[in-house]
């Protein structure tokens, strides 16, 4: 037996319904904010990430060498590729800039539940825009769509990495390395990196303010703690909660100073999408504003985006009892001899030509024997095909739920079928 490798898992087809159906979530929620979808490859230059993702991420790539000597690396997200191909092919374009991606994603973390090596993102990035229009269209799609999706427990925990980049004045990679342990909140390795670096003064300071979450007044008291630096940082995250309920977000939102994220590149607001009933590993989505065009050698401009961890999401439809109806064929059609069996194929491919989902014995296995199977496979309807009713226009067809079995008219069979097709649960926002 080959086992399937760590942190990975083959998803069954019930698990992909539920998958399928966030989604297509996900895409009309990006398509109804004028989003348009992007894929960057798979893989891409190691270079790309390295000493840009920050130490979190860097140290989980899947990172190798292909046969002509080349590091690459499976991408471990979405959002630097996404701006490699802004800077190398869309600097023109029109602004701002609305792309949407969704695909797996790799990062060799510690599996357990709802924390995969090979997972799904739904990503969405914004470029160029004023910070406060933009930004509150990133933090409300991504609420939204996560509604969309199915999953309502939720709290976004809003806060700005800015005010503590404005508050650390030591070197860029020593900030990353100080703001790397207080988002571990690895206070020992904080103190030393403070040590290190000459700012042990801060360290209380840095332990109180992340400590604060709430409603707006601890905006006031974060900018108090932190000496007045960051009013700007402040007064941005009050103008954007403001401009939530224009979106029908009027609860679920609160500030959250302590929001630091696992990669290098924010320099201003940060967010996080959290689902409690998702245990340890509750993080659903995240993102914020952030500077990366400059390092793949474009002009700066201002970028903001999020993604969306689609597993969670799946996992927590699923924990609030969304109901996503399980793959079910419509009909499965039984020839029932030999003689007929090109007439039984024509009959499916009229079906499955109507958007019906048919499918039809293989194997020609004996009636009762198919009868099994297309109960196996949770068909709702048998259709018999036979001599004696094809000579009538005719065919049996089997309710498979009820066992009842009546004659119908081959030309009227869609229409039949179609008649009592579930409906798919509808996509709404609100
Ligand atoms: P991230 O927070 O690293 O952000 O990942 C986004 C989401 O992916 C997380 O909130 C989580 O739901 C999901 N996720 C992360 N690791 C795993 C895992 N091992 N297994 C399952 N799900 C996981 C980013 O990737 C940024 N690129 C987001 C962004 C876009 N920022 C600006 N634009």
């Amino acid at each position: 037996m080959i086992e399937r490798p760590r942190g990975t898992r083959d998803l069954d087809p019930a698990y992909l319904a539920r998958h399928s159906f966030v989604e297509s979530a996900f895409r009309r929620a990006a398509e109804s904010f004028g989003y348009r979808q992007m894929l960057p490859p798979t893989f891409e230059p190691l270079e790309l990430f390295h000493a840009k993702a920050g130490p979190g991420i860097e140290q989980e790539m899947y990172a190798f060498k292909d046969k002509a000597g080349r590091d690459l690396v499976l991408r471990p997200e979405f959002t630097a590729g996404v701006l490699r191909y802004y800077v190398n092919e869309l600097r023109n374009a029109p602004k701002p800039i609305k792309l949407y991606s969704l695909g797996p994603v790799f990062r060799y973390e510690e599996p357990q539940h709802g924390r995969y090596r090979e997972f799904w993102q739904f990503n969405c990035e914004i470029l160029g825009g004023t910070p406060l229009d933009a930004d509150a269209e990133t933090t409300a799609l991504a609420v939204l769509s996560v509604r969309a999706a199915g999953a309502r427990r939720v709290e976004t925990r809003i806060g700005h990495i800015g005010m503590l980049r404005a508050y650390l004045t030591v070197p860029k990679e020593v900030q990353g390395r100080i703001l790397h342990a207080l988002d571990k909140r690895d206070f020992p390795k904080l103190h030393q990196e403070l040590d290190k670096a000459g700012q042990l003064d801060a360290e209380a300071t840095l332990r109180d303010v992340i400590a604060l979450r709430g409603g707006p007044e601890i905006l006031k008291q974060a900018s108090d703690l932190l000496g007045g630096v960051g009013g700007e940082a402040f007064e941005h995250l009050m103008r954007l909660s403001d401009r939530l309920p224009a979106y029908g977000i009027r609860e679920g939102v609160i500030f959250d100073m302590g929001i630091i994220r696992g990669l290098a590149y924010y320099t201003g607001m940060v967010f996080q999408i959290h689902a409690p009933t998702l245990g340890a590993e509750d993080q659903i989505g995240g993102g914020g504003s952030y500077a990366l065009a400059e390092l793949f050698g474009g002009e700066p401009i201002f970028s903001t985006g999020f993604a969306i961890g689609m597993d969670r999401v799946v996992l927590a439809s699923g924990a609030e009892g969304v109901a996503v109806p399980p793959p079910k064929l419509d009909a499965y059609v039984v020839p029932i001899g030999d003689a007929i069996r090109g007439k039984a194929f024509e009959i499916t491919a009229n079906l499955r030509g109507t958007g019906l989902k048919v499918d039809i014995d293989l194997v020609g296995r004996g009636p009762s024997k198919n009868l099994d199977y297309a109960n196996a496979m949770g068909a709702r309807w048998a259709v018999l095909v036979g001599d004696k009713e094809l000579a009538k226009g005719n065919v049996a067809l089997r309710n498979m739920e009820t066992g009842e079995q009546r004659e119908v008219a081959v030309a009227e069979l869609a229409s039949v079928l179609g008649m009592d097709k579930p409906l798919m649960g509808g996509v709404e926002f609100h």
